[in-house]
C-alpha cells in the first residue's frame, strides 16, 4: 500500500484548493434525496427482551422488514449509553491530540490496524477526506496493544469496555435475527461467540469543497453486522435506496445498525448488505465510530445450512481465510465482494 497525507493536517493548512486526488467529479451527477420523509426504521430493542411482552411481535416484525428491505436501522433503548458516551469522549480527545502524539499509534506495513488512512493500492486512486484509527479488540488474545492509544489515559480501558458492550448488543441482535429467519435463536450467535471485532474511529475534517469530496467512498461492509455511532451532531452518512442516496438523520443516542455482506450471504440473500458512503461538512468536523462484527477465523462463510436444507444456496461457502483474501482481491478488480460469492 502507498502512504498518503494525513487529512486532518492537510485540512488545518486552510487550503482553498483541495488537491485533485480528493475531488470526485461523479458525485455531482448522483441524486441525493432531500425529502426527509424517507428514513430507515427505528427499532426499540427494549421491546424485544422477552417474547410475549407488550409490543414484542410488532417490533420483531419491524426488525425483519428493516433487515430485509433496508439493510439499515437505528437501534434505541439498547442499554449501553454509558459505554458509548465514554467511548465518544476518548475518541474526540484522541483526534484532538497533536499529530506526533497520534502517530505513536500509526499504521505499519502489512497490517490493517493503527492510525492513518484507508489503504491505497495505486498512485492514481482517488482519496477519502478522512483519517481513521482502526483496532481489533476481539478476539482478546490477538489484540495488538501497540496500536492502542495510551493518551488519553483512559482510552484502553474505555475501548475494552465498549468492545464488550457492543459485542453484547450484536449478540442480542443475532438471536432476534435468527428468530426472524425461522431458525433456532442461538444459530447465528453461536457463530459470533468467537467474534472478530473491528472498531474504526473516523475523523472527517471540514472541507472548502465538501460537495466535491467523499469522507468514505461508496462501499458495502464486508463484515457480518456493523454498529455505528455518531460522535458529534454532524450528519454525513448516506445509504443507497432505489439508486438514490438517502441521508440518514441519526436519532440522538441511537446505534445505527447495518447488515454486512457476511450476513447477506449467511441469510442466503434474505437480507441485503446496502451500499453507503460518508459525506463531509463545509465548516464542521465529523467523527463516527463503526464497530464491525465478523465470525471468528475458524468459521466457514456461506449460507446457513439450516436455511438451505430444501433450497438451493445462492452463495458459495468458503473458509474465513479465503474470504479475507477475496476482500482484498475484489478491491483490486473493482467487482463487489458479493458478486464473487454469488453462485
Ligand atoms: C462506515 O461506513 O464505516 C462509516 C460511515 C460513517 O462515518 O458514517
Ligand atoms: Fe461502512
Amino acid at each position: 500500500s502507498i502512504p498518503v497525507d494525513n487529512v486532518q493536517a492537510l485540512a488545518s493548512k486552510d487550503l482553498k484548493d483541495i488537491p485533485i486526488r480528493y475531488i470526485r467529479p461523479e458525485i455531482e451527477s448522483e441524486e441525493v434525496l432531500t425529502d426527509q420523509s424517507l428514513q430507515i426504521p427505528v427499532i426499540d430493542i427494549s421491546k424485544l427482551t422477552v417474547a410475549g411482552q407488550p409490543g414484542y411481535s410488532d417490533e420483531l416484525a419491524k426488525l425483519h422488514v428493516a433487515c430485509k428491505n433496508w439493510g439499515f436501522f437505528q437501534l434505541i433503548n439498547h442499554g449501553i449509553s454509558e459505554s458509548i458516551d465514554a467511548m465518544k469522549k476518548v475518541t474526540r480527545e484522541f483526534f484532538k491530540l497533536p499529530l506526533e502524539e497520534k502517530m505513536k499509534c500509526a499504521q505499519i506495513p502489512n497490517n490493517i490496524e493503527g492510525y492513518g488512512q484507508a489503504f491505497v493500492l495505486s498512485e492514481d486512486q482517488k482519496l477519502d477526506w478522512g483519517d481513521m484509527l482502526f483496532l481489533l479488540p476481539l478476539p482478546i488474545p490477538q489484540r495488538n496493544l501497540r496500536f492502542w492509544p495510551q493518551n488519553p489515559t483512559s482510552f484502553r480501558t474505555t475501548l475494552d469496555e465498549y468492545s464488550t458492550a457492543l459485542h453484547g448488543v450484536s449478540m442480542k441482535l443475532f438471536k432476534l435475527i435468527s428468530i426472524n429467519l425461522g431458525i433456532k435463536p442461538e444459530t447465528i450467535s453461536n457463530i459470533y461467540e468467537k467474534c472478530t471485532q473491528g472498531i474504526r474511529m473516523n475523523y472527517y475534517p471540514p472541507c472548502y469543497e465538501a460537495d466535491k469530496v467523499l469522507g468514505l467512498a461508496p462501499h458495502s461492509d464486508a463484515t457480518g453486522i456493523t454498529l455505528l455511532v455518531q460522535v458529534n451532531e454532524v450528519e454525513g452518512l448516506q445509504i443507497k435506496n432505489n439508486s438514490k442516496w438517502v441521508p440518514i438523520k441519526p436519532v440522538p443516542g441511537s446505534i445505527i445498525v447495518n447488515i454486512g455482506d457476511v450476513m447477506e450471504i449467511m441469510s442466503n440473500g434474505e437480507y441485503t448488505s446496502i451500499e453507503h458512503r460518508a459525506m463531509v461538512n463545509f465548516e464542521k468536523e465529523r467523527i463516527s465510530i463503526a464497530g464491525f462484527h465478523s465470525p471468528g477465523i475458524e468459521a466457514m462463510i456461506g449460507p446457513l445450512k439450516e436455511l438451505v436444507k430444501e433450497k438451493t444456496p445462492n452463495y458459495k461457502t468458503i473458509t474465513s481465510e479465503d474470504y479475507v483474501r477475496l476482500i482484498v482481491n475484489s478491491k483490486l478488480d473493482g467487482k463487489s465482494l458479493i458478486d464473487h460469492m454469488k453462485i
